[in-house]
Order: structure tokens, then sequence, then C-alpha cells
């Protein structure tokens, strides 16, 4: 069966990785991750994939993070951000136009930016959720790929509502993933 070959980016503890990783080891995924990049030496997604045994791991400082990484990019069809905590630049972002996705804890359009749950959880809204979206220069604003509400208790906090919103997380990003795969690998036939 044919696949995509895709590169994950990550800054910190690594869970959607490990989802992503765990939905591209199934029978029927169309998804190979070939490469994992942080741009945090002690991000604990680094120990993930190496458990995992993925064949190209880096880490590189957010300085220039582009320019050194593009030659790992060459036969990568997409690019998936993870908990990647770093604004791309723009010519990088026009350049992965359509192959490059980005998993946001809200229900987009609401709560852009950071600390989504906790804006949420500060404007007291009924739901908030997560998103799989394209990644373009403008912040958590690109085409929707996939998304799930998550309904806010009275009795949540910006920590209860992280964990309920993580858990939705693990499962769309890998669906999106997958029915991108889909779209690509029909493109290249
Ligand atoms: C996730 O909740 C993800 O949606 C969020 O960071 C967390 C990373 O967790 N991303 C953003 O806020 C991007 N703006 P993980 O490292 O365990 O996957």
């Amino acid at each position: 069966m044919k696949k995509i070959q895709a590169a994950i980016f990550i800054s910190g503890r690594g869970s959607n990785l490990e989802s992503l990783i765990k939905s591209s080891r199934k029978k029927q995924s169309l998804v190979n991750i070939q490469l994992v990049i942080s741009n945090n030496s002690k991000a604990k997604g680094l120990l993930i994939a190496k458990k995992y045994k993925i064949p190209l791991i880096y880490s590189f400082p957010k300085k220039n993070f582009e320019k050194k990484i593009s030659k790992y990019l060459k036969n990568i069809d997409i690019i998936c951000l993870a908990g990647f905590m770093q604004v791309l630049d723009s010519r990088f972002v026009k350049k992965w136009t359509r192959r490059l996705i980005n998993i946001h804890p809200s229900y987009l359009p609401s709560f852009k930016g950071l600390n989504a749950q906790d804006q949420a959880i500060r404007a007291k809204a009924k739901y908030s959720g997560c998103t799989v979206h394209y990644v373009t220069s403008k912040i958590d604003s690109g085409k929707i790929i996939l998304q799930k509400k998550v309904k806010i208790l009275n009795k949540d906090n910006t920590e209860s509502l992280s964990k309920k919103i993580l858990l939705e997380e693990h499962m769309i990003y890998p669906k999106a993933l997958q029915k991108i795969a889909k779209k690509i690998l029909e493109k290249k036939s």
C-alpha cells in the first residue's frame, strides 16, 4: 500500500505525536512518519520519537529554524505541527501551502493564539474543543479540516478542560491526517 511521508514538528510533551505515531502503525494507515523535528532539545516528545524508532529525529534552536531544517524535508509530503510553539516564517508557510497542518486546542475560530483553554474558561464559554486546520500566515485561521466540540461544565478549570480537549485531540488529529493522506495519494495517482 502506498503511503504519504509525514514530518511532525514538536516543542514539548508530544502526546499528539504519540497518537499520530500509534495510528500510523495501524494496518489501514496511509501515513508513514519518517521525521520528527523539535525546536526544543529538552522536549519530552523527542523521547517518544526514540521509543517508537522514528527513523529521523532532530532538534534545532528556534533561530533560523526554517533554514536549518529545509534539507531534511526533501521527500516529505506533509508537515504536522503537534504542540509546536513557534510561528514559522511566512516564506516557509507559503512554500508548504496545503501541506502544513496544525492542531489547536479550541473550536476555531474562537480562542486563537496562546492558552486557548484558559481563554475559554475566562470567557465563561459553554463549549470549546479542538481543531485541525491548514496553516497560513494568519495565526490559527487556515481552512478547517476537522474539529470537535467539548462541553465546558461549571466545575471545569483550565486544567480539567485541557485534559478533556486533549483526549479529543488524540482522536481527531490522526483522522484528519488520514483524510489528507487519501487526498494526496489520489492526486499523485
Ligand atoms: C496541545 O494541546 C496542542 O493542541 C497545543 O499544545 C498542546 C501540545 O500537547 N497546541 C497549541 O496550543 C498550538 N497553538 P502535546 O505536546 O502533548 O501534543
